[in-house]
């Protein structure tokens, strides 16, 4: 695997790299250390500034190649737009912006100068940090299975950068700043590389494998096989795992960073589906490899647990992930059968391939008797058909309590993981009722996100509940500053976001 590049503060009087960007606000008046540059190098740095008309709009760039007695040989300014207005999320997709055109010049090092002047209320350092961190998020690559692509001296690898040096006025305090977000990054990395990862290599066992590092972080894992989970009568869980010949795994996940250690932790549930065939109710075959990546779910649970581990975040937290694989086999479910659930409620299984809520409805109900969580918040790569409401932008977000819906919208809205609030209704309730068990899995051709919603609701009892349909986010979603990745790692910063505004104080 490609080592990632290494991101390192240093004081602005520090000689930048040969490949050195500047970040320029739309009054394009220079900061002190790039006029200092620019007075050196006898004015090449306004005089490539007139000549390309650049006005430090958003995003926008103009280069120098070579300018005289620096010792730089590529200047690339990039425009702020107005700096006073920027918010975090900004400073984030800027510092993504600025890595990219970084690793698109294949250099091996480079700087980042930041001291634009007029920037906005938020501190130096801050600053900084906010660009360090959309740096490493733009800067991840899944590159390990990729054996023979040449790269080499003249034909260097997409991320070929080593070391990246954000030049700022105060760099032991940009590094304090950065460390807590540094923290959410790897988180995030982490869930990417889960989603990524294929099947083959990541089934249950592995899955649960990885969990285990995050003991490196003090948070404590406990898993379960096969077994355990039958003896605690797991039964829609396991119904879905019975086609496998790779048994299922539980992972719990604790953290109790809280001062007090008794404080009822927040509960985080995740889908970890290794690979989705639909079982006997089989997918059509094109397409059918995005199924790797139904463990979404799980993966933002892990990224966040080791994220709160990381920065020593301080409240009591539980990750439980469901680990199967839903496969056709002389063993599997069939369209039909009966499965008792932990609840003791009964599900009649119509549709094999609605296997997320059986996963699902059963660690709801477990994380509730072990734990009396304060809330709980499952994530589920659950429907297509959230895609067919939301497309692959928004999440959908389905909750029982208006409280706890506006502090989620509120860390979305800070982190620019948008979600979009959908109904839990009644109506939906009814149609999962079953003629021959106490619920069916499947609600008939309309709705299908809200009938899954209800189905995990029907499990729910008196706790504050968020489910959180990320089929179309969590893999396949568009590109953008800050991810280049299939897996996207959704979840992850506006979960962290909204413990650490809500939950921490
Ligand atoms: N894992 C899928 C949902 C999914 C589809 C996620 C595409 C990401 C991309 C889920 O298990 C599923 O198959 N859902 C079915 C439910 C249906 C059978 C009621 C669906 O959405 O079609
Ligand atoms: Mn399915
Ligand atoms: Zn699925």
């Amino acid at each position: 695997m490609t080592d990632r590049p290494e991101i390192i503060f240093a004081s602005l009087g520090a000689d930048p790299e040969a490949m050195c960007v500047v970040l320029v606000g739309d009054d394009v008046v220079l900061g002190p250390r790039a006029s200092e540059l620019d007075s050196r190098s006898g004015g090449a740095i306004g005089k490539a500034v007139e000549a390309a008309q650049f006005k430090g709009k958003k995003k926008s760039t103009a280069e120098l190649l070579a300018p005289p007695r620096i010792g730089i040989s590529r200047l690339l300014l990039i425009g702020l737009g107005k700096a006073a207005d920027l918010k975090e999320s900004d400073w984030v997709t800027l510092g993504g912006a600025a890595a990219g055109a970084i690793s698109a010049r294949k250099v091996k090092t480079a700087s980042l100068i930041v001291d634009a002047a007029g920037a906005s209320e938020a501190k130096a350092e801050t600053i900084a940090a906010l660009l360090a961190f959309g740096a490493a998020l733009r800067l991840y690559e899944f590159s390990k299975y990729q054996t023979k692509k040449g790269y080499d001296e003249d034909n260097a690898a997409p991320n070929s950068l080593k070391k990246l040096v954000i030049q700022c006025a105060n760099p032991e305090k940009a590094r304090a700043a950065f460390a807590r977000y540094e923290a959410v990054a790897n988180g995030v990395i982490i869930a990417r590389d889960l989603v990524n990862e294929p099947a083959n290599v990541l089934g249950p066992i592995e899955f649960a494998e990885r969990v285990g590092e995050l003991e490196k972080v003090g948070v404590e894992v406990e898993i379960f096989d096969a077994d355990q989970i039958a003896e605690l009568k797991m039964g829609a869980l396991l119904a879905v795992a019975q086609g496998s010949v790779r048994p299922a795994r539980v992972a719990i996940m604790h953290w109790h960073g809280a001062k007090s250690k008794r404080a009822k932790p927040l509960a985080f549930i995740g889908k970890g589906v290794v690979f989705d065939t639909g079982g006997i109710s089989i997918k059509p075959s094109a397409g059918m490899e995005d199924m790797k990546g139904d463990m979404g779910g799980a993966a933002c649970v892990v990224g966040l647990m080791h994220a709160l581990g990381e920065r020593k975040a301080n409240v009591n937290a539980i990750g439980i992930i469901g680990l199967v694989e839903n496969m056709p086999s002389g063993t599997a479910t069939r369209p039909g059968d009966i499965v008792t659930s932990y609840s003791g409620q009964t599900v009649e299984v119509l549709n094999t391939d609605a296997e997320g809520r059986l996963v699902l409805g059963d660690l709801i109900s477990y994380v509730q008797d072990r734990f009396k969580p304060r809330l709980i918040i499952d994530l589920a790569t659950l429907t297509g058909a959230i895609m067919v409401a939301l497309g692959k932008e928004y999440a959908g977000l389905f909750v029982n309590d208006d409280k706890l819906a506006s502090e989620l919208l509120d860390a979305s809205s800070v982190t620019g993981e948008k979600l979009w609030r959908m109904p839990l209704d009644n109506a939906f309730d009814k149609m999962i009722e079953s003629k021959n068990a106490d619920i069916k899995n499947l609600g008939g051709r309309w709705a299908g996100a809200c009938t899954a919603a209800a189905f995990l609701k029907s499990f729910v009892k008196d706790t504050p509940w968020a489910h959180i349909d990320l089929a179309g986010t969590a893999m396949d979603a568009p590109k953008s500053e800050i991810n280049p990745s299939w897996g996207s790692g959704w979840g992850v910063r506006l979960l962290d976001r909204f413990i650490a505004d809500r939950y921490e104080k």
